[in-house]
C-alpha cells in the first residue's frame, strides 16, 4: 500500500504543485488520478519513487517513509511507465525490457529469457525482440514500456499518461491489455490520465483532482458517474456520463427472449448461418439488414443497448459463448436490466 500523508510540493519559485495530499492507494488495485493539465498528477506520482521529494508531509510505501529508502533500490522495486515509453533508442527491444534485471546483476541469459517471457505477456511477437524502438509503432513501444516496467516483477507500478499519445483504437487495446495483465498480476497500480473515460474504464478507485493536487472526489467509477460530488466534477465527467455508466455494467442481467418466441419480431425475420450464428434481419420485401448482437456473459449494457438501437428490428441478438444466436432483447429489456441493477455495486471491469 502507498500512503500520502499531507504530502506537498512547493517549488523554489513559489509554485505550489501539490498543496498537501492525503490518499491511500490500496495494494493490488488500480487507483487512477485524473484531472486537468497542471493539477499536479505527475508531481504526485513522482513523489512515490522520489523523482520529486515532498517539501512537507510524507509518502509511505508499506509503512516506510520512501525518503528512508535508498533511491536506486526504491526505484528497482517500482515499475514506471511514461507517455512516450521512454525507451533507450540505441538498445534493442529485448535489452530495453531487461534494463532492470541487468541493473540487478542478473546473468545476461536469464535476463533475456525473462525479457522474452514479458514480450509475450504484453502481446508482442517474438521477432520484436531484435528490433530497435524506432522500428515499432507507438502502441508497440508502449507495450515494450509496460514490459520493461514489469521486468523485475515489482509490486508497484506507476503509470504517467502511458496511453495518451496513441490513437483511440490502439489505446482501447492497450487498456484492455492492462486490465487483462492486472487480472493475472494484481499489482498496486497508480495510473495518471487526463482522460475521464480512461479513468472510469481502468480504475478500481478514481481520484478526481483539481489544481494544487486537491481531491475533488475519490470514488469507484460507478459512484463517480452517478453521484458526482459537485458541479465542477459533474462538468468534468461530461454530459453523457449516464450513458458511459452503462459501459460499466454487465449485460448478463438483460432478459433475453428465446428465439422461438417470435411475437416481438413484428414483420422482421432473423436469418441464421448454418452454425446458428445470427446473419441478418429479413424484411417482408426480401431486403436484408445487419443483425447487431451482444454477448450477455462478457459484454456491457452499453454494447447491448447499442446493438438494439442500431438494429432495424429494434432487437439486439443475444449470442452464446459459441457464437450461436440464443435469443433477442429489445431496448426496453436492456433499460430494465439497468433499473434492476441500479443499487448494486458494479464489477468495475466486467470481471
Ligand atoms: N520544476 C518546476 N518549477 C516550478 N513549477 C513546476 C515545476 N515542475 C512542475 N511545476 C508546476 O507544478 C504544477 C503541477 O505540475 P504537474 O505535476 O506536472 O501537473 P500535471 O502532471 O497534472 O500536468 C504545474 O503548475 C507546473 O507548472
Ligand atoms: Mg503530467
Amino acid at each position: 500500500m502507498i500512503r500520502f500523508d499531507g504530502a506537498a510540493k512547493r517549488h523554489p519559485d513559489g509554485t505550489v504543485a501539490v498543496a498537501g495530499l492525503d490518499l491511500e492507494v490500496p495494494a493490488g488495485r488500480i487507483t487512477v488520478l485524473v484531472g486537468p493539465s497542471g493539477c499536479g498528477k505527475t508531481t504526485i506520482l513522482r513523489m512515490v519513487n522520489r523523482m520529486v521529494e515532498p517539501t512537507s508531509g510524507r509518502v509511505l510505501l508499506d509503512d516506510t517513509d520512501v525518503t528512508r529508502l535508498p533511491a536506486a533500490k526504491l526505484r528497482r522495486g517500482i515499475g514506471y511507465v511514461i507517455q512516450q515509453a521512454g525507451l533507450f533508442p540505441h538498445r534493442r527491444v529485448i535489452d530495453n525490457i531487461a534494463t532492470v534485471p541487468y541493473l540487478l546483476g542478473w546473468e545476461r541469459k536469464k535476463a533475456r529469457a525473462r525479457a522474452a517471457e514479458l514480450l509475450e505477456l504484453v502481446g508482442l511477437a517474438p521477432e520484436t525482440a531484435k528490433r530497435y524502438p524506432f522500428q515499432l509503432s507507438g502502441g508497440q513501444q508502449q507495450r515494450v514500456g509496460v514490459a520493461r516496467a514489469l521486468a523485475a516483477d515489482p509490486p508497484v507500478l506507476l503509470m504517467d499518461e502511458p496511453f495518451s499519445a496513441v490513437d483511440p483504437v490502439v489505446r482501447a487495446g492497450l487498456q484492455e491489455e492492462l486490465l487483462r495483465l492486472q487480472g493475472e498480476l494484481n499489482k498496486t497500480v497508480l495510473f495518471v490520465t487526463h482522460d475521464i473515460e480512461e479513468a472510469v474504464r481502468l480504475g478500481d478507485q478514481v481520484v478526481v483532482l483539481r489544481e494544487h493536487g486537491l481531491i475533488a472526489q475519490l470514488a469507484d467509477p460507478h459512484t463517480l458517474l452517478t453521484a458526482p460530488a459537485d458541479e465542477s466534477v459533474a462538468a468534468f465527467l461530461g454530459r453523457d456520463r449516464g450513458l458511459r455508466g452503462l459501459g460499466l455494467r454487465s449485460a448478463a442481467g438483460v432478459a433475453v427472449r428465446p428465439l422461438t418466441d417470435t411475437s416481438q419480431y413484428g414483420s422482421w425475420d432473423l436469418t441464421r448461418e448454418a452454425e446458428g450464428r445470427p446473419a441478418n434481419w429479413l424484411a417482408p420485401d426480401g431486403s436484408t439488414h445487419p443483425a447487431p448482437a451482444f454477448h450477455p456473459g462478457t459484454d456491457t449494457l452499453r454494447t447491448a443497448l447499442d446493438a438494439a438501437v442500431l438494429s432495424v428490428a429494434g432487437l439486439a441478438v443475444a449470442v452464446g459463448p459459441d457464437g450461436r444466436a440464443v435469443g433477442t432483447a429489445d431496448r426496453a429489456a436492456v433499460l430494465a436490466a439497468l433499473a434492476d441493477d441500479r443499487d448494486r455495486p458494479v464489477s468495475t471491469h466486467g470481471r
